[in-house]
């Protein structure tokens, strides 16, 4: 039976005036089992008919059949599948990937079989054994001969059963003692019913072939059969029948092996790549948490400004000066804005400073005049009794709520100081609740606090009916900005004129919040762009990665790998830098938070588990964007082209 027919192969190599025509209208057929010597001067085109034969070069023109199958019509990955399964090729030059030992060498064609770590050892190290290297497994190519360099070579080529072995001066580069080692073993090979194509330019090697052909100038000028002799074929690899989940797996762990190796071999230059990713990380996710503390601590002092919230102010705004002064607004807004449907409560508040006299101590406080719902609009919770009710404001009730400040000054050894009466203005007051201690110090942090109905303040301590703000409570579902406008109108129609401002907390917030928001957005896109450069040093360390390894790449083709295989290997070493580039990034930035929230009163950072994901998320997608261009180019590389550059 015929395993290999060329029918008027043909192959032209250049172009134009440069043009060879190196094979010329080659008819052969090669029977199965074989032993094929195709000798013939250099130059003559015997390693292109073999690059032919192996499918690692394809002919201008012509037919070439195995097993009866026509392979010009195979894709790329059928003739991938052609070289894992069908071909073993053993090199003049060995080609053994030099960063890998003598059993990874010799178990890497099964590796694109998708076979397991574990079963290609145990059929690696027996196929070393065998040829004696039994004691060199763990060895690299470098720590090898030239003749144990061409067993592991031969090993390779046996890994997935090697049907037809193809050597191309498999003693080129030995002595004549190890080439006679290598002679016996592919006789040996021949034996065993492999179908062996070597090619020679030695007449005594090529003597030892069942048929020897001979070329000149690209055409067969002999063909002489010594010996009929056809082994049956007596080994072949058990053939593992494994589903698609398990090949997929093994191959993507392979890849990851080989990413892993490849960066480690290179640990200076991968760090400097990372470098990039690991700045732009950083300080994307910096920022963010930058930003994220600076507006809660915002926020956090809004919201003591109280929520769903407008305060009235007479004047025209903040800068007014005459504002103190101005006395515009009355109780009787107050009342009359109550009475409206959107609006909860309507409070005046009055505030005086004034003298604090309690036994023997006399100090300088803040009075407010507020009403009853005061407390719970500005989030002031009461750690000690209670506030004043709606009844106490309407009667006039001379009670009062303290501040923690004004407690520890002069109730510091009073455990109880509910019940108590203090002078305010030369006005007895009733302790009757203690406000916690406040938690967001701001400017007034250190001021003595004191709180009692705007009815007390206004008649008995003040002896007036002038008011300093009006609060408004605006109801829960009502839009405050809506509430402000009809609030405006309405006053404005009271008083003749638009005397006043307001402050609406909501508005304030969504400003700040819009703000910050920009403002993290803007750094942040610069933070981008320093990803976005950290790439481009991946991409380019990458193509020359695969600049470099071509050779490699033309290897792993020789044995079996296909494009997809290549392209996945690069591609996870792009996002395996890029990832541990993200992971560093992340870490030096939560380093830094550390450090800011340890040493800094000032500044805090505030991380999201959403915003380090997404760090990371995003370095993946760089290495795949970044890494595809260079992986794909490797991957696209021709095999031959591949194997003979340097
Ligand atoms: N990629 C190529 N581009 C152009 N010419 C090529 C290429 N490969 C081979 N050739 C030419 O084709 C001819 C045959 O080359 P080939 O390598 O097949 O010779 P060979 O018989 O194997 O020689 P040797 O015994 O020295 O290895 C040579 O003249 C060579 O210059
Ligand atoms: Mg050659």
């Amino acid at each position: 039976m015929n395993i290999i027919e060329f029918k008027k192969i043909n192959k032209f190599f250049g172009h134009g005036s440069n043009k060879v025509h190196v094979l010329k209208d080659i008819d052969l057929t090669i029977e199965k089992g074989d032993f094929v010597a195709i000798i013939g001067q250099s130059g003559s085109g015997k390693s292109t008919m073999m690059n032919i034969l192996g499918c690692l070069d394809v002919p201008t023109s012509g037919s070439y059949k195995i097993n009866g199958v026509e392979v010009g019509k195979m894709g790329k990955d059928e003739l991938a599948d052609l070289r894992c399964k069908t071909f073993g090729f053993i090199f003049q030059r060995y080609n053994l990937l030099s960063n890998l030992q003598a059993r990874e060498n010799a178990a890497l064609p099964a590796v694109y079989l998708g076979l397991d770590a574990e079963s290609r050892n145990v059929r690696a190290d027996q196929l070393l054994k065998n040829l004696e290297l039994g004691n060199k497994l763990k060895n690299k190519p470098h720590e090898l001969s030239g003749g144990q360099q061409q067993r592991v070579s031969i090993a390779r080529a046996l890994m997935n059963g090697g049907e037809v072995i193809l050597a191309d001066e498999p003693t080129g580069a030995l002595d004549s003692k190890s080439g006679e080692r290598v002679m016996e073993i592919i006789k040996d090979l021949h034996h065993k019913g492999h179908t062996v194509i070597l090619v020679t330019h030695d007449s005594h090697i090529a003597s030892q072939a069942s048929r020897i052909i001979e070329i000149k100038d690209g055409e067969i000028v002999a063909d002489t059969r010594k010996s009929d002799k056809i082994y049956p074929e007596s080994e072949k690899p058990e053939t593992v029948k494994k589903n698609r989940f398990d090949i997929l797996r093994y191959r993507f762990l392979e890849s990851l092996n080989m990413s892993i190796h490849a960066i480690l071999s290179n640990k200076m230059r991968s760090l400097l790549t990372m470098l990039g990713i690991i700045i732009g990380i950083a300080s994307v996710v910096s920022v963010v948490a930058l930003g994220n503390a600076s507006q809660a601590k915002i926020m956090e002092q809004i919201n003591a400004m109280g929520t769903n919230t407008i305060d009235i102010w007479p004047g025209t705004g903040f800068g007014d000066r005459r504002a103190g002064r101005v006395k515009t607004l009355k109780v009787s807004d107050a009342e009359h804005l109550s009475k409206l449907r959107f609006i909860d409560k309507a409070t005046p508040n009055v505030s005086v400073n004034g003298s604090l006299v309690y036994a023997n101590y006399s100090l300088t406080a803040r009075m407010t005049g507020v009403g009853s719902q005061y407390f719970d609009v500005k989030g002031r919770k009461i750690a000690q009794g209670r506030i004043f009710s709606d009844e106490e404001v309407d009667k006039i009730a001379s009670v009062v709520v303290i501040d923690d400040n004004t407690r520890k000054e002069i109730f510091a050894n009073n455990p109880n100081p509910i019940g108590e009466i203090i002078i305010f203005n030369k006005k007895p007051l009733k302790v009757i609740g203690i406000t916690e201690k406040d938690n967001n110090p701001g400017p007034m942090s250190e001021t003595m606090n004191l709180w009692t109905p705007y009815t007390t303040a206004m008649y008995k301590i003040n002896g007036t009916n002038d008011i300093n703000s009006i609060t408004v409570k605006v109801s829960d579902n009502i839009n405050s900005q809506v509430a402000e406008t009809t609030i405006e109108k309405i006053l404005t129609a009271l008083h003749g004129k638009k005397d006043f401002f307001m402050i609406n907390t909501d508005s304030i917030k969504q400003t700040v919040e819009s703000a910050t928001n920009t403002m993290k957005f803007l750094i942040a896109s610069i933070a981008v762009i320093s990803l976005i450069v950290g790439g481009i040093g991946v991409m380019n360390i990458m193509l020359v990665s695969v600049t470099e390894r071509t050779r490699e790449i033309g290897i792993r083709m020789a044995i079996g790998a296909k494009q997809a295989d290549i392209l996945q290997q690069f591609l996870i070493e792009a996002v395996l830098i890029c990832l541990v580039g993200g992971f560093l990034g992340v870490s030096l930035s939560l380093l830094v938070g550390w450090a800011f929230n340890t040493f800094s009163e000032e500044f805090g950072m505030i991380f999201s588990t959403a915003s380090i994901i997404l760090a990371l998320v995003c370095s993946t997608a760089i290495g795949i964007i970044f890494g595809y261009m260079p992986a794909r180019n490797a991957s696209n590389l021709n095999p031959i082209d591949a194997l003979a550059s340097e």
